[in-house]
């Protein structure tokens, strides 16, 4: 049965797309299950990835499969865990896992990157190409970072299931084995305590990380400056689209936007490297650049934040245009498989940010989990530069989109 006719056969039953995923695994389990469909009844099917995954010899290296199939566990019902993270199914559910509002800036994102096609090449030389990139000394394997992602009590549901300094030694850890470095998270809701965890790991690891902060008060910020120089953290960042929160913060957790004046005392108080997350127009890139940050992410948070901006492959190849070269450009937005990679960087990212693709690596199996996906990743990512001709990601451009 064709995926068209199994997707009908779900909605005449009634069964939504909220519920049935929950019910199914991916992958070849997946497939199993979907081919079930068809005769039984939903749950049924999913007794049957039950048997399959039970029936696998004990002792083997973990597999995709395994790794979505704990995840979505674990992280039930704030995420569903679905085959394309396009944020339908978990619209609106922040705190949680979704897009804000509506979900339309989290779809967004995902339609945005999508419909960028690329170009297939074959006639060339390029057999063998180098995806390493270098940020502020460090040499990273492929150009694909973990994005920070913060609260795994409130969005991810994970109290009693995994634990805040389990949840980060498994992003950061994963990262590292994959031969590249992630982002420790700030949460709005978490307190000091959870943010000194997460530097505790950040030492553990040579400080091969990045820290992001809130866009607190200055003098919060400047305190936690202190702290992450402490950890040998590479860098830092804040988080500056959290802002929206400023005119309802709660004691403790205000969060501001941030002028000129005081961008540039944040960028003079330590030696660190700064950088600017959530900058989506052009004007503010040009902002952030006199302002001395070393680098900006272009994000829109996952969409977690405003409904209805542009999807960040929309906005990219401007705001590239202007500061590309002056500043190191980060961009993010369900970035899952080696061609998003291929494609942010044609676009004119210097790197890529991964948040829930390797938040599900981490929760459903731990490093491994995060090594495991970012490994496929660069695979995928080293054979569509063969097929687009595209011998070093550092120089690849918009000749390889349509
Ligand atoms: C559950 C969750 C928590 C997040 N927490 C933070 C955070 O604390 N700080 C931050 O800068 N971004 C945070 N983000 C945003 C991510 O860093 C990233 O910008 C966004 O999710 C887009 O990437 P993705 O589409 O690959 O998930 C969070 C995202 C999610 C899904």
């Amino acid at each position: 049965m064709s995926d068209r006719k199994t997707k009908e056969n779900i909605e005449e039953r009634g069964v939504s797309r909220r519920d049935f995923i929950k019910n199914v695994s991916v992958g070849a389990a997946g497939a199993i299950a979907l081919a079930t469909i068809a005769k039984k009844d939903h749950l049924e099917a999913a007794e049957q990835v039950k048997k399959v995954e039970e029936a696998k010899p004990k002792g083997q290296p973990l597999t995709m499969e395994d790794i979505l199939k704990n995840a979505r566990e674990k992280l039930y019902p704030r995420c569903r865990v679905c085959h394309e993270c396009d944020g339908v199914a978990c619209a609106g559910e922040v705190p949680g896992m979704g897009g804000i509002g509506s979900g339309q800036s989290f779809k967004n994102n995902y339609i945005a990157l999508k419909n960028i096609q690329l170009n297939m090449r074959t006639l060339h030389d390029v057999k063998k190409v180098d995806t390493s990139i270098t940020l502020w000394g460090e040499k990273l394997s492929f150009p694909v970072l973990a994005a920070p992602t913060g609260g795994t009590t409130y969005n991810m549901g994970l109290k009693g299931k995994m634990t805040d300094d389990e949840y980060i030694e498994a992003v950061l850890g994963g990262c590292i084995m994959a031969g590249t470095i992630g982002f420790a998270a700030d949460g709005i809701g978490d307190p000091v305590e959870v943010f000194e965890i997460r530097l505790k790991a950040v030492k553990k690891y040579n400080g091969k990380a990045i820290v992001t902060i809130k866009p607190r008060t200055q003098e919060e910020i400047m305190k936690r400056i202190r702290m992450i120089e402490q950890s040998g953290a590479i860098a830092f960042a804040i988080d500056i689209d959290s802002a929206g929160r400023a005119a309802r913060a709660l004691p403790g957790q205000t969060v501001e936007p941030k002028t000129l004046k005081q961008l540039k005392e944040i960028v003079n108080s330590t030696k660190l490297p700064f950088i600017l997350k959530g900058i989506m127009t052009v004007d503010e890139a040009e902002m952030a650049l006199d302002s001395g940050a070393a680098g900006i992410v272009v994000s829109n948070h996952g969409g977690r934040v405003l409904d209805y901006t542009p999807g960040v492959a929309e906005v990219l190849p401007k705001i590239a245009e202007k500061v590309k070269g002056k500043t190191i450009i980060f961009a993010d937005g369900t970035v899952k498989y080696g061609t998003d990679v291929l494609k942010l960087m044609a676009l004119g990212a210097d790197a890529v940010l991964s948040g829930r693709h390797l938040l599900r690596g981490a929760v459903g199996g731990g490093k491994d989990g995060v090594a495991l996906m970012l490994n496929r990743m660069r695979t995928e990512l080293i054979d569509s530069m063969v097929l687009t001709g595209t011998s070093d990601i550092k120089k690849v451009n918009r000749k390889i989109i349509v």
